[in-house]
């Protein structure tokens, strides 16, 4: 009878390297996540946090290592159009839509996922109720943020991926986002994390991205710049 090794972890970031404008970002990162884990990156402004989560989301490829889902190489093209269905992002860029309501605003992804009937409670949840049916324009700041985190519960995808998901939400906010965090992780949920504050998050690995400096400035920078002046 084959012995049965250990689960697989559902990712796998093995040795990866990342470059952004010809500059190494990220330098040989190894990650293991099962399902239920949680990550939090943190690091100073341009370390590579947002870097590290746009190219777990595929935005950006690796230049070193592999990103592996279920062991599977999320760069062959036919995984990767079934991981980026695991995926949700929540990034500083709210893609909300202000003519719409805010019921409208995530009714509109859970019907792009062919899903239905978990928008309200979800923008029950995130304390948005009263206005579910005022216009999406009429919203605050932390409560456009609300509004993004009720698409992630409606949508409901495995693998969260959260820029900053923190930024203008009041001390409920940031309660009700822990709260959602840590029943996705109890359905067997991934999520990743980007933050500068503190978020609770039990039991999460931490990776703290080291600072970045600017490249020394090469021959053509400067010949870049004479042209400028
Ligand atoms: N569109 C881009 N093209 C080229 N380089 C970029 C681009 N966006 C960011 N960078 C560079 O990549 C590096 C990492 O940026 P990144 O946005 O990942 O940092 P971060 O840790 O998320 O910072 P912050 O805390 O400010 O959000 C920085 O040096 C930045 O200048
Ligand atoms: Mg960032």
């Amino acid at each position: 009878m084959p012995v049965r090794g250990p689960p697989l972890p559902r990712l796998l970031l093995d040795n990866v390297s990342c470059m952004r404008n010809a500059q190494i970002i990220l330098r040989h990162v190894n990650v293991s996540i099962h399902d239920g884990g949680a990550l939090v990156l943190t690091g100073t402004n341009g370390s590579g946090k947002t870097t590290f989560l746009r190219m777990m989301a595929g935005f950006c490829r690796p230049t070193a290592g592999q990103i592996l889902w279920n062991g599977h190489d999320v760069s062959d093209s036919g995984v990767y159009h079934q991981y980026r269905l695991q995926l949700n992002w929540l990034s500083l860029k709210h893609a909300i839509t202000d003519k719409l309501t805010v019921l409208e605003n995530v009714q509109w992804f859970e019907l792009l996922e062919s899903k239905m009937g978990k928008s309200l409670p979800a923008v029950e949840l995130m304390g948005l109720g009263r206005l579910a049916n005022e216009k999406a324009r009429m919203l605050s700041m932390g409560q456009r943020k609300r509004l993004q985190l009720a698409r992630l519960i409606a949508i409901d995808r495995p693998i969260w991926l959260l820029d900053e998901p923190s930024i203008a939400l009041d001390s409920d906010g940031v309660k009700l986002l822990e709260y959602i965090i840590a029943e996705h992780r109890k359905r067997g949920g991934i999520v990743i994390v980007a933050t500068h504050l503190p978020i609770e998050i039990e039991d999460a690995m931490v990776l703290r991205l080291p600072p970045r400096f600017p490249r020394r400035m090469t021959l053509s920078d400067m010949l870049d710049r004479a042209d400028m002046s």
